[in-house]
């Protein structure tokens, strides 16, 4: 739903439902709370339709733009119109833009289709970035269907076109976009109640044989029934990467450090570790019970750098969070 009205100094001024009408109402509360309520026919196309998503419309995929929702380091998000539904268009950035080298270790691991393609990604040829970047989008799109298959909580994908990802739009219990869980407030019950529901989204995906790879605070949305995990074009395969172990301790680790702000006794939990050593074993299933404890073999692991890895993992949301602001000043 769309409101437009005519302010004081003549200019004219679209709010959308979803989210806009708050920062309107703060501007100027009389006018703007008089013309929400007497304006419900929406008026067209205020907002410039964004490069990327035109052939979309032209497709018919979509049928128009209402907002830009956020622009992150990979991706530009849109809030859009399809007939009745309204979406979300994820509209990805070129890789010149994109800090790159820091995602090889990501691509170890990760199936790519032809001998040609694996031998273009290795050498940085104009061919092996494009099929670099075609493998980062689509990654993401396979992660999305294989997740959702299986009953992990993300959004639900509802197709990839002209490289971009259309998919559901998380909103909170109002109908608003979501808030990032990095955003809100929790009690201590939440605290817990997320961080096992978010645990058990891990253990999910580890049995889909991924591991998300970045899942920090700000690649959880909490919509109406919870959390709901996003953001995966760095999805690493649990298998085949030397790496994975440590990505799949970082992510809990973020989580474990992140919830245990309000509910301080999780700091004293081995999900991961608890995990991972189930998972090499064979005998992690989607529904087995965890406990949290872990007791590790003291000859191998060297307590002290797992416990400061938490730590490590603090102080990266801060710099995340600083650089976040930075970034969506720059985009209002
Ligand atoms: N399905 C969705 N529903 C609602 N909001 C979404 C959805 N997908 C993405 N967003 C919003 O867009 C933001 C950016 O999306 P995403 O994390 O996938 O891209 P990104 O480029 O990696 O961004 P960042 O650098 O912030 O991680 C998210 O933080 C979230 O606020
Ligand atoms: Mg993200």
């Amino acid at each position: 739903m769309e409101f437009a009205a005519k302010a004081s100094n003549g200019h004219v001024n679209t709010r959308f439902l979803d989210g806009g009408v708050v920062a309107m109402a703060r501007k100027c509360e009389n006018l703007w709370l008089e013309v929400a309520l007497s304006a419900p026919t929406p008026p067209k196309k205020y907002v410039k339709t964004p490069q990327g998503l035109q052939a979309l419309i032209d497709d018919g995929v979509i049928d128009e733009v209402l907002r830009p929702l956020k622009s992150g380091k990979e991706a530009a998000v849109y809030v859009v119109r399809t007939g009745d539904d309204v979406r979300c268009a994820k509209v990805y950035k070129d890789m010149a833009q994109r800090s790159f080298q820091q995602r090889v270790q990501y691509q170890e691991g990760r199936k790519v289709r032809g001998s040609r393609e694996a031998r273009a990604i290795g050498k940085a040829t104009k061919y092996g970035r494009k099929q670099q970047e075609d493998a980062w989008k689509n990654t993401e799109v396979d992660a999305l269907y294989q997740l959702r298959a299986a009953g992990v909580r993300v959004p639900e994908p509802y197709g990839y076109f002209n490289g971009v990802l259309v998919m559901e739009l998380v909103t909170d219990p109002d109908g608003f976009s979501a808030p990032r869980l990095g955003e809100v407030e929790l009690t201590p019950e939440q605290a817990r109640d997320f961080h096992q529901v978010l645990v058990r989204q891990v253990v999910l995906m580890l049995c889909c044989g991924l591991i998300h790879g970045d899942l920090s605070p700000y690649n959880v949305l909490v919509g109406p029934d919870g959390p709901v995990v996003i953001d995966f074009p760095q999805v690493v395969s649990a298998g085949g990467n030397n790496a994975a172990r440590t990505m799949l301790l970082r992510d809990v680790n973020n989580l474990t450090a992140y919830f245990g702000r309000w509910a301080p006794e999780l700091l004293d939990t081995w999900y991961g570790e608890e995990m991972w050593a189930l998972f090499e074993a064979g005998d992690l299933l989607p529904d087995t019970e965890l406990t949290g404890e872990f007791t590790p073999d003291e000859s191998e692991v060297d307590l002290d750098s797992v416990r400061q890895s938490i730590n490590d993992a603090r102080e990266e949301w801060i710099i995340r969070q600083q650089g976040r602001e930075a970034a969506e000043e720059d985009w209002d």
